[in-house]
C-alpha cells in the first residue's frame, strides 16, 4: 500500500462536533471510529460501550493521537477487524477530489470514491439492526452515497442537516 500517511492529525472541527452530538446518547456494547484522527469520537463512544475499536489510515496520527484510547488500528476503515460492532461512526473524508492529496478530507471523484470503500468495508462489521452514523457534505455527490446505502440493504435516513458558510453538513443513519 502507498503510504499517504503525515504524522498531522485532523483536529476536532465543525464536523467532528456535529457527529459528537449525534452519538453522545448511543450506548450498546462495541462501537466502530473509522478514521479516529485525534480520536476525540472514538473518546467519547468509550463513555458508553464497553469495548471501542478506532481505525485510521494514517499511522502518524494515531501514534500522535490527542485523544487516547485503547483499541488502535491502522488500516482501511474496517478491513483488518473480524468483529461485529452496533455502532459504527465515521466522519468521512467527503470532499470532491481529483486525486487523493490530503487522506484526511480528500474523497476522490464525486467525494464518493472513498465513502464507498467505507461503506463496503464496514456494512458487513454492523451486527443485524446495528447502525452506521456517518457525516457528509453538500460539496459531495451524497445522495449518490445514501443510494449506494440503500443498495446495499441499509434503511437510510438523514439525521440532521447543518448549515455552514461555504457547505451543508449532513449527519446520516443507515440502520441494517
Ligand atoms: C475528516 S477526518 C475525521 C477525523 C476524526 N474522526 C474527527 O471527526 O475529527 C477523516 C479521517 O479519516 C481517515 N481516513 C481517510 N481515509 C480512510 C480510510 N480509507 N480508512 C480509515 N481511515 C481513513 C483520515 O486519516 C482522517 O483521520
Amino acid at each position: 500500500m502507498q503510504d499517504r500517511s503525515t504524522d498531522v492529525e485532523y483536529p476536532p472541527s465543525e464536523d467532528t462536533f456535529f457527529v459528537a452530538n449525534s452519538i453522545e446518547y448511543e450506548s450498546g456494547d462495541c462501537a466502530l471510529d473509522v478514521g479516529s484522527g485525534s480520536g476525540y469520537l472514538t473518546k467519547l463512544l468509550t463513555e458508553n460501550f464497553r469495548y471501542v475499536v478506532g481505525t485510521d489510515i494514517n499511522f502518524g496520527a494515531l501514534k500522535n493521537q490527542t485523544y487516547k484510547t485503547s483499541n488502535l488500528v491502522c488500516c482501511s476503515s474496517s478491513d483488518a477487524l473480524n468483529i461485529q460492532f452496533d455502532l459504527v461512526v465515521c466522519n468521512l473524508p467527503y470532499l470532491a477530489t481529483e486525486a487523493i492529496s490530503d487522506v484526511a478530507t480528500d474523497g476522490g471523484a464525486e467525494g464518493f470514491e472513498i465513502p464507498k470503500q467505507i461503506l463496503d468495508s464496514v456494512v458487513p462489521r454492523i451486527k443485524d439492526h446495528g447502525k452506521f452514523i456517518f457525516v457528509t457534505s453538500s460539496l459531495s455527490n451524497y445522495e449518490k452515497l445514501i443510494n449506494y446505502a440503500q443498495k446495499l440493504g441499509l434503511k437510510v435516513k438523514i439525521l440532521a442537516r447543518k448549515k455552514l458558510f461555504f457547505e451543508e453538513l449532513i449527519l446520516v443513519e443507515a440502520v441494517k
